[in-house]
This record gives C-alpha cells, sequence and structure tokens, in this order.
C-alpha cells in the first residue's frame, strides 16, 4: 500500500493511500474517507480513472457535491431537520437549502480527517463524533475499512455508541465509467434490482410512501440508459431535476443490487450490498467545477449509487428503522466490482 502526504487541515496532516489487486486501483483520502480516484482497465485494457475527484485538499473543502466522501453520521435527508428519540426532540442545522438537515448536517463526516492503520493490505479509518455533534445524540466510534480485492473496492463500515443514537452510513462516489471528465452520463446503461422507490416532496423529502417503479421512468429493472427518461414531465424527476431517488432494493443479504456499463469504456461495474436502499442520483445539481487532471466537470458528469436506509427514516416508522441502540453494532457492507 502506498501512503502519501496530501496536505494539512484542522491542524492535521491529510494522507492519501492507494490500494490495488494488480488490476483495480483506489486512491482513498483520510480527510472525509474520500474515495479519490478509481482506476479500471476498459474492454482495450487502457487504464481509465472511473470516479470523480479533486487535485488538492483545499477543492475538497471549499466544494460542494461530497465528491467521493463518506457520508455520515446520517446520510441524505432529515425533514425539517429533527427527529424524535425516547421521547426528547432533536434538532438538527438545516444545511440544505435552509430548511432540512443534508448528509450529517454543516460539518459531516465528509468534513473530517480520519485516523488511519494499515492492516495488511486494507485501510481503516476511524473517527469518534462526540455526543451531541451536529445535533445527533451519544457519543458514537466509527470505522470504515477499504480493500481492493478480486477487481472490487469494499467498504465496510462498522459502528458502536454510547446511547441511543440514529445513523445511516454511505459513500458519496460520482461514477463516470468511461473515465472522469469525459462528459454527461446519460448513456451509461444501468439496472437496479428494485420494484419501488420511496417518492419524495419537492423539498426531496420522503414521508413513508412507496411507490411501483412499474410504467415509470424510475423502471431499472430491465438495463436502460441513464439519459432515456431523466427528462421525462413526471413530477418526481421535476422535482430533483433527474433521477435523485431511493430505490427499494429486492432481496436481503448481500446481493447483486445494481450494474452499470460504460458504453464506450465497456466497464461494468456491479454493486453489492446488504442494505435495503440505494440512492440513484444523476448529479444533477453538480455545477461546473475543475476536477482531477485538469478536467473539468458538469451537471450529469457522474451518478452516484449511494447504498443506504431509506430517506428520512428517523421520521417515517414505515420504513426499516435507523437507530442504533446503546452498545449495538452497526456493520453494513458495499462493494463495486469491475469487469
Ligand atoms: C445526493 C442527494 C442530492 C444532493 C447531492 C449532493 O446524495 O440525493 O439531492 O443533495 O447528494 O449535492
Amino acid at each position: 500500500m502506498k501512503k502519501q502526504l496530501f496536505g494539512n487541515i484542522y491542524g492535521k496532516e491529510v494522507y492519501k493511500f492507494t490500494l490495488t489487486d494488480g488490476k483495480v486501483s483506489a486512491e482513498i483520502v483520510t480527510y472525509g474517507g474520500a474515495v479519490r480516484a478509481l482506476y479500471v482497465p476498459d474492454k482495450d485494457g487502457k487504464i481509465k480513472d472511473v470516479v470523480l475527484g479533486y487535485e488538492t485538499l483545499e477543492e475538497y473543502r471549499v466544494n460542494d457535491g461530497y465528491l467521493g466522501a463518506l457520508i455520515g453520521r446520517v446520510g441524505n435527508r432529515i425533514g425539517k431537520g429533527k427527529f424524535s428519540l425516547n421521547g426528547r426532540e432533536y434538532v438538527l442545522a438545516k444545511n440544505d437549502n435552509g430548511k432540512n438537515s443534508l448528509h450529517g448536517g454543516n460539518s459531516g463526516f465528509n468534513d473530517k480527517v480520519w485516523d488511519y492503520e494499515i492492516i495488511g493490505e486494507k485501510l481503516k479509518l476511524s473517527y469518534v463524533s462526540a455526543d451531541g455533534e451536529e445535533g445527533f445524540p451519544a457519543e458514537l466510534k466509527v470505522s470504515v475499512v477499504y480493500s481492493v480485492e478480486d477487481g472490487a473496492l469494499k467498504i465496510e463500515y462498522e459502528a458502536v455508541s454510547d446511547g441511543d443514537t440514529v445513523i445511516n452510513l454511505t459513500n458519496h462516489s460520482y461514477f463516470n465509467l468511461d473515465g472522469e471528465g469525459s462528459g454527461d452520463i446519460l448513456d451509461t446503461v444501468i439496472r437496479i434490482d428494485a420494484d419501488k422507490i420511496t417518492p419524495t416532496d419537492k423539498e426531496l423529502i420522503t414521508h413513508g410512501d412507496f411507490m411501483s417503479v412499474e410504467n415509470t421512468p424510475h423502471d431499472f429493472r430491465e438495463p436502460k440508459k441513464i439519459g432515456k427518461d431523466i427528462d421525462c414531465k413526471t413530477e418526481q424527476l421535476e422535482f430533483a431535476g433527474g433521477f435523485d431517488t431511493n430505490y427499494v432494493l429486492n432481496g436481503t443479504g448481500f446481493r447483486n443490487i445494481a450494474t452499470a456499463v460504460g458504453t464506450k469504456s465497456g466497464i461494468v461495474m456491479d454493486v453489492y450490498s446488504d442494505q435495503a436502499g440505494v440512492q440513484f442520483y444523476s448529479g444533477n445539481f453538480l455545477g461546473e467545477r475543475k476536477g482531477k487532471n485538469g478536467s473539468v466537470y458538469n451537471k450529469r458528469g457522474g451518478f452516484c449509487l449511494e447504498t443506504q436506509g431509506f430517506p428520512n427514516a428517523v421520521n417515517c416508522q414505515e420504513y426499516p428503522s435507523q437507530i442504533l441502540k446503546k452498545g449495538d453494532k452497526y456493520r453494513t457492507v458495499t462493494a463495486y466490482r469491475f469487469r
């Protein structure tokens, strides 16, 4: 494993680690646990970097969009930035248009310098989130293990708390399977193994509802280009300006939940997860910015498959609970396998 200094922030040194199995290589940054690069061979054996990222640490700190970042304590939105637990109301920062809480608040896990430990060929990042951080109850000890094996980047998340709390960790990589900076992802073909989604209101907040994908642009049960139906005039697509939807995944356990194919590169990515949901986000809010290697990123320049619990579950009894009880262990695994 290669270790390089990436910069300094908040009085701490930040490192970039390179993990490889000889075929696929991943760069992980200890600021925000970000997956900065993911090098994969294309159909001709040429190496392509299939995730969006920045050249410098400062760009990670100042830009929006959560490129490659580890998200927590709670991924996606919590409506009105509040929830009740054990009879007490908790108030969070309203960092999403001043109305709702998004991706852990003003300074979520994407904005922390994580401690690191090298365990053989694996990289373990750890962070202790203090009781009350960003408004969340209880001290939470989090560790995330990254490894590259058999053509796959695997991310294993674990957490324990010293009191009851809420948790929903994920990774916010923007994939472009034809190579980062190669334009939009509308020609990427994707399949998502889900019969239902959890629809949102116009502020992108879910309210405990389910909606069948049948006869809607959201049906990706058979492989389909992301761009095929993205501009259809449906309420859900108009609210988000494209896909920005939690899919209710079929099946349980660690399983193949989605597959995407870069039509130019021939790179196929199979996503495996034990999660109940995945946020399929087509990068609609990604404003123009400078990326790595002189690349320029624009709207829909990458897509995310954020494996997760359902958005706003802490306020919706209809959805699987995201409450972590004192002393219990939270554990979830996602892998992105390339062929
Ligand atoms: C996604 C979310 C989008 C947007 C994006 C960050 O996970 O679904 O609505 O907030 O993060 O720009």
